[in-house]
């Protein structure tokens, strides 16, 4: 398997797969230290194209200025032998010069829906993200680009963002891969120690719960919320974690526009953002 480093390439190699082999191109985005979810990712994207690249890249201008960018977890060894095993062709890990020239000034904004969800708790995240898989989009120009439902609010962005410019590219979502106990893998879990590891179990136990409650033809966003709330808040007492597990938003949208929705309908996404001490966590599902 090939390590890229230049945006040309990188675009070479999609030009020649896709030119003289004949193939079809997929790409996977990662900010790295890849775990079952990211190669869940990867797989999906080897079964659908034949040609498939991994970008590792942590991106800086989806960090807020206190956030989390130069501790972020970097695997590098590991994350290639993982993109290698799964079946990638080649792994493109620029480096921040590389897709962000010295005087750079070009954004891509998707407005409105940035500013909802994370967006909200985040500002200018999603101005980083948009902007970032924009140019990996231009640079290896897929046939199909795969994320996870994990980021489900990122996915809306994408998609718009997709739209919009009129990419060819087919953005391609794929299901939230968990623990055995119900935790969403995240790069970021790291970060928690055992007592916060159970305490972060509160997010996919209200996924469920709201998943439950909506089967059971409970469908007011009011009632469904508010239940997620006491969740946490029975959670914060039970566990111990006191103030230092708190929601950041508990909020049922319409997946597209991110939108709040009065009533729950099949397709609504209930997402849930919070505090685990000083790591966020995120969590969501569609409803049926
Ligand atoms: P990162 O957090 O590394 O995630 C890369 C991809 O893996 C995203 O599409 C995310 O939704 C997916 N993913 C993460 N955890 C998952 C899980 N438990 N199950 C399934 N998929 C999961 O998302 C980003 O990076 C960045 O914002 C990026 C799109 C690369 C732009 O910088």
């Amino acid at each position: 398997m090939r390590i890229l480093r230049a945006v040309a390439e990188l675009r070479q190699w999609s030009r020649e797969e896709r030119q003289n082999g004949g193939k079809t191109i997929g790409l996977v985005p990662t900010m790295g230290a890849l775990h079952a979810g990211h190669a869940s990712l990867i797989r999906a994207a080897c079964a659908a194209t034949e040609a498939v690249a991994v970008s590792i890249f942590v991106n800086p201008t989806q960090f807020g200025p206190n956030e989390d960018f130069v501790r972020y977890p970097r695997s590098f060894e590991a994350d290639c032998a993982l993109a290698e095993a799964e079946g990638a062709s080649v792994v493109f890990a620029p480096d921040v010069e590389e897709l962000y020239p010295p005087g750079a000034a070009t954004f891509v904004e998707v407005e409105g829906l940035s500013c909802r969800l994370d967006g909200q708790s985040r500002p200018g995240h999603f101005r980083g993200v948009a902007t970032v898989v924009a140019k990996l989009l231009i640079a290896a120009e897929p046939d199909r680009a795969f994320f996870g439902q994990k980021a489900a609010a990122q996915v809306a962005v994408l998609r718009r963002m997709t739209a919009d410019l009129r990419v060819g590219t087919e953005i391609v979502v794929c299901p939230i891969v968990r623990e055995a106990d119900g935790l969403a893998l995240s790069s970021r879990n790291v970060y928690l120690s055992a007592e916060q590891r159970t305490q972060a179990l509160v997010l996919s136990k209200a996924v469920r719960q709201i998943e439950a409650l909506a089967a059971s033809g409970e469908r007011s966003a009011r009632v469904l919320i508010e239940a997620a709330r006491q969740l946490f808040a029975v959670e914060r007492g039970s566990s111990g974690a006191g103030p230092d597990l708190r929601a950041d938003y508990i909020a049922l949208v319409n997946w597209a526009t991110l939108e709040p929705v009065e009533m729950a309908t099949p397709g609504t996404l209930f997402a849930v953002a919070a505090w685990v001490g000083k790591t966020r966590l995120i969590d969501n599902t569609i409803l049926v």
